[in-house]
């Protein structure tokens, strides 16, 4: 039996326990006041459009009126350090679930491991762990960042037939989404000779940073570059304004492929200045919920939970989706 049937199986017991004695369902924990359902998430904190939109979703869907105490941790500055301090102390707290979007893949097993003896389940949210053990989670929530990566790349192969100069600017070094949209990029894109990859930097999901790297790619390339994977939409914008600054027009003599689908990304879209929008749906609250609900009942889930998203690949496509646009 796995460790996860162990924990469903251990979970099932306390929850049926705990359902006879009439006290919620937890996992190890203590409920929290009024019977609610204490959750610990350790989350990334301020990082762009996309994060926002999903700590928000996260936060208004786990409301007390749904039967729940959620505790917010945000990283402090994307510190690793600020993220493992909190779990440990949602860990000695004995919180019923633990939510973990982690600022860096790898240097999890230790708080992994504490938060399985302490039988506090832990769901990962959007960022993956390396090496990928699962039996140290009961499940990832996430859009599928190969299937993403690999929307755009092969966008890019029809939108480039006689071939392309192109240049990635990557999220940060050590992030699980980073690794495997590379991945799921390059196995498409390194197979077309025609499409010539001149260089690869992180801009960290920034704008401004981003504007900066291509700016002087751009240079350095006397302007020979045909096509810009941005790996989020913040980081395509500052590629676009770099097209514009270089006397370059973006969607003519540069395009840009971001991925996200923010309404920002998506506007750009509709004004002809990217050219291909990869959505990285961030509203999964309802989907976290309903595995939480699951967990707790001592339900088997799937190790890992796929939140579906579109591309958008014209003016036309952004511009009817943007009207209902929630992030
Ligand atoms: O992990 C998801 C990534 O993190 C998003 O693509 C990016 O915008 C965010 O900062």
């Amino acid at each position: 039996m796995s460790a996860k049937q162990r924990l469903a199986q251990v979970v099932g017991t306390a929850a049926v326990g705990a359902l006879a004695l009439g006290l919620t369902a937890c996992s190890g924990g203590d409920s929290g006041g009024d019977d609610l359902t204490t959750i610990g998430f350790v989350a990334v904190g301020p990082e762009g459009a996309w994060r926002e939109a999903n700590e928000t979703n996260i936060q208004d869907t786990f409301t007390e009126e749904a039967g729940y105490e959620l505790k917010y941790a945000p990283a402090t500055n994307l510190d690793q350090k600020s993220q493992i301090d909190a779990f440990t102390s949602f860990v000695d707290e004995g919180v019923d679930v633990i939510l973990l979007s982690a600022t860096e893949a790898t240097g999890w097993e230790d708080s992994l491991q504490r938060a399985q003896e302490a039988e506090i389940p832990v769901i990962l949210l959007d960022r993956g762990i390396e090496p990928d053990d699962t039996d140290l989670y009961v499940t990832r929530i996430a859009p599928d960042n190969i299937e993403v990566s690999t929307a755009v790349a092969d966008w890019a192969v029809s939108a480039f037939p006689d071939g392309a100069n192109y240049f990635v600017l990557e999220g940060p070094a050590g992030v699980s989404v980073v690794n495997e949209r590379n991945e799921g990029f390059d196995a498409v894109a390194g197979a077309q000779p025609s499409l010539v990859k001149v260089g690869a930097q992180t801009a960290n999901w920034s704008t401004e940073e981003a504007k900066s790297v291509v700016e002087t790619v751009l240079k350095s390339n006397d302007n020979d570059v045909q096509f810009i994977f941005a790996q989020n939409d913040e980081m395509g914008l500052g590629a676009v304004q770099a097209v514009q600054e270089a006397g370059l027009t973006p969607g003519v003599d540069v395009k840009i492929a971001t991925i996200d689908g923010t309404k920002n990304a998506l506007g750009a879209l509709a004004a002809g200045e990217l050219s291909f929008v990869a959505e990285y749906n961030p509203l999964f609250g309802e989907t976290a919920l309903d595995v939480v609900e699951k967990v707790l009942a001592g339900d088997e889930v799937e190790s890992s939970i796929v939140v579906p998203s579109a591309t958008f690949d014209s003016p036309e496509a952004a511009e009817t989706a943007l009207p209902d646009r929630k992030f």
